[in-house]
């Protein structure tokens, strides 16, 4: 019981790795706060924790808008008295060179992979501020630090997260609030499914390719990821602050080092 009596809240928590942290964050003690914009999806996630006698909630909300945000954390902080935790997790995936990129499709990812993580923390530091204590995860990727093939609206994405942790660390630490980032390389997840088929002809060609970036013959798993968020949610990672954890199979100290 890793997370007793701890509350956490996840976005996106509806699919692949945050589905996945939401049932370890809940078996290991914590009441989660389930968000996702897709409701038949975060209600599953609830359902399995509650079937494994867990504690969830499940609130709907689109991360890039603030009225909704503001909601949720309403919501969240009515029903449990405050949030410990908050891993900002949603984000989508963009595919492309930066010429190849729509104005449409690059305002999006900005403000999905962004925004989102802007605006949950901007709703929630508050309270963490007043209770001087709180944890928080955010989702880069490990294209923050290497140069992927037409990945440039994502990589620029999860490298401004990166940075985004840097700065609000500095800012709350004297509050007694950890902010650090989780760097995953390749997850197997419906979001990286979704990847394969737009990007391959063949997916398992597309596949391979993959785990050439990488030591590990295995792809990720989203439990690998959600094990990491565990670590950085709990008080055993109290000497964690502004810091990058990477769960890459070796892609950026390994291939690329
Ligand atoms: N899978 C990987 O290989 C990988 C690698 C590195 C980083 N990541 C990051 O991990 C995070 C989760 O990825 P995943 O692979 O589990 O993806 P996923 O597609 O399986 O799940 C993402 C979830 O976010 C939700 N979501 C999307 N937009 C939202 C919004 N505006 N508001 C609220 N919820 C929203 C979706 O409905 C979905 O349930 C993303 O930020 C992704 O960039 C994934």
């Amino acid at each position: 019981m890793r997370l007793r009596d701890k509350v956490c809240l996840i976005t996106g928590a509806g699919s692949g790795i945050g589905q996945s942290t939401a049932a370890l964050f809940a078996a290991e003690g914590a009441a989660v706060i389930v968000n996702d914009l897709d409701d038949g999806k975060g209600q599953d996630t609830v359902s399995r924790i509650e079937a494994a006698g867990g504690t969830a909630l499940y609130i709907r909300a689109d991360v890039t808008r603030p009225d909704e945000v503001s909601a949720m954390t309403e919501r969240a902080l009515a029903r449990f008295g405050r949030i410990d935790a908050l891993f900002n997790n949603a984000g989508i995936s963009g595919v492309g060179m930066l010429h190849e990129v729509e104005p449409d499709a690059w305002d999006r990812i900005m403000s999905i992979n962004i925004k989102g993580v802007y605006l949950p923390s901007k709703y929630i530091v508050p309270h963490m501020m007043e209770r001087r204590q709180g944890t928080i995860i955010n989702m880069s990727s490990c294209v923050a630090e290497i140069g992927l093939a037409r990945r440039a609206s994502y990589a620029a994405t999860k490298g401004a997260v990166l940075a985004l942790t840097k700065s609000m660390q500095v800012d709350y630490a004297p509050y007694g609030i950890r902010v650090n980032a989780l760097l995953p390389g390749t997850i197997l997840t419906p979001f990286v499914e979704t990847y394969l088929r737009n990007s391959y002809d063949d997916p398992e060609a597309g596949l391979e390719s993959i785990k050439k970036r990488q030591l590990s013959e295995e792809l990720g798993r989203p439990e690998d990821v959600a094990k990491a968020a565990l670590f950085l949610a709990s008080d055993e990672s109290k000497f964690m602050m502004g810091s990058p954890l990477y769960i890459d199979g070796g892609a950026v100290f390994g291939k690329n080092a």
